[in-house]
């Protein structure tokens, strides 16, 4: 007999039925924007050594991995290149010329499946040769400067097709002076995915090796965000709103998720986590060594991601998700 007063919290955890009546958040193909990297040259399929499962991919064979992608059901793919080392120079030309990798792969894409949304990541870091994500003076990032080749690049990424701009550099104004850009040029139904909220952070280091694109002196910590901050990714994501930016995305995810709550709280407006390189690394690593049973981590992980506020996650996760969506239903 129980004579204690307590609430039986237990009742809606008795069976897996109805533990899935009342769950609260679910992972939905949809959700996912899957990342690929288009390297120069043929028949080239590089794994990065840091990242297993993840391949520099040549235009010859990205028909083949497009197949996998639409097959699986995912509705968003996000570009990166990988140019030459000596096509690089000190204003990432290689960024906004017609014939540039990402504007190539773009075509590609649409030549074959035109509804497969395509995300053009926007910035010069694949394509200067100090790998900064502008232009360098003196050792500094200009900032206003930068902004033109930005804007170059975003209308480039469109004319090739691209459905959606999202822009990475972290310089001030740069959802601004896009939007103008891709409205002058005529696509003023094209929306930006504004990388908002960009930290300063060592869990890129793993893209950084596969799209070669760390910097050459000194680091990004004058224009990405200080780790420690938190009011500041508020203002950050209120100057892009009120700039034009249609999705605002919080990077990195895992070790951010509060600044993915405070941003879903403060703005009406699709939220995109970005689940980053070495959040990847770390849980291939440690499921390579039997340390940790993946799948469950990884549905555990971006499922804390949505309930945290995300709305889309970018994830080099996405195929192994959808392909576990898939073989569920
Ligand atoms: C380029 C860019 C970076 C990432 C996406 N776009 C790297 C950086 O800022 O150095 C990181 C993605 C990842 O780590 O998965 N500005
Ligand atoms: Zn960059």
């Amino acid at each position: 007999m129980n004579t204690l007063e307590f609430k039986r919290h237990r009742r809606l955890r008795k069976t897996a039925a109805i533990r899935s009546m009342v769950r609260e958040t679910h992972l939905h193909t949809e959700d996912f924007i899957y990342p690929i990297f288009i390297v120069e040259g043929e028949n080239q399929k590089n794994e990065v050594p840091s990242m297993p499962g993840v391949f520099q991919i040549s235009l010859d064979l990205l028909k083949s991995e497009l197949d996998e992608i639409v097959a699986l059901g995912i509705k968003a793919v996000i570009l990166f290149g990988v140019p030459n080392e000596s096509d690089k120079d000190e204003c990432g030309t290689g960024a906004f010329h017609d014939h540039g990798i990402v504007q190539l792969a773009t075509k590609e894409v649409k030549k074959h499946y035109p509804e497969l949304l395509v995300v053009a990541d926007t910035c010069l870091c694949e394509y200067t040769d100090h790998g900064h994500c502008g232009i360098v003076e003196n050792g500094t990032v200009l900032n206003d400067e930068s902004l033109e080749l930005l804007v170059k690049t975003a209308v480039s990424q469109a004319e090739a097709g691209a459905d959606i701009i999202a822009p990475s550099n972290m310089m001030d104004g740069f959802v601004v002076a896009i939007r103008k850009g891709l409205d002058e040029a005529g696509f003023i139904d094209i929306p930006i995915m504004s990388y908002a909220v960009k930290y300063s952070s060592a869990f890129y280091g793993p893209f950084r090796d596969a799209a070669n694109s760390a910097p050459q002196f000194g680091d990004r910590k004058t224009y990405q965000m200080d780790p420690a901050n938190r009011m500041e990714a508020l203002r950050e994501a209120e100057s892009d709103i009120e700039e034009g930016a249609d999705f605002l995305i919080v990077k990195p995810a895992l070790s951010y998720m509060d600044i993915i709550r405070d941003v879903k709280n403060h703005f009406n407006a699709p939220i995109v986590a970005y689940n980053v390189s070495g959040e990847y690394a770390m849980i291939k690593a440690a499921a390579a060594n039997g340390w940790i049973d993946e799948r469950s981590i990884i549905l555990e992980m971006l499922t804390s991601m949505k309930r945290a506020g995300a709305d889309l996650i970018i994830t080099y996760f996405a195929k192994d998700v959808a392909g576990w969506l898939q073989d569920t239903k």
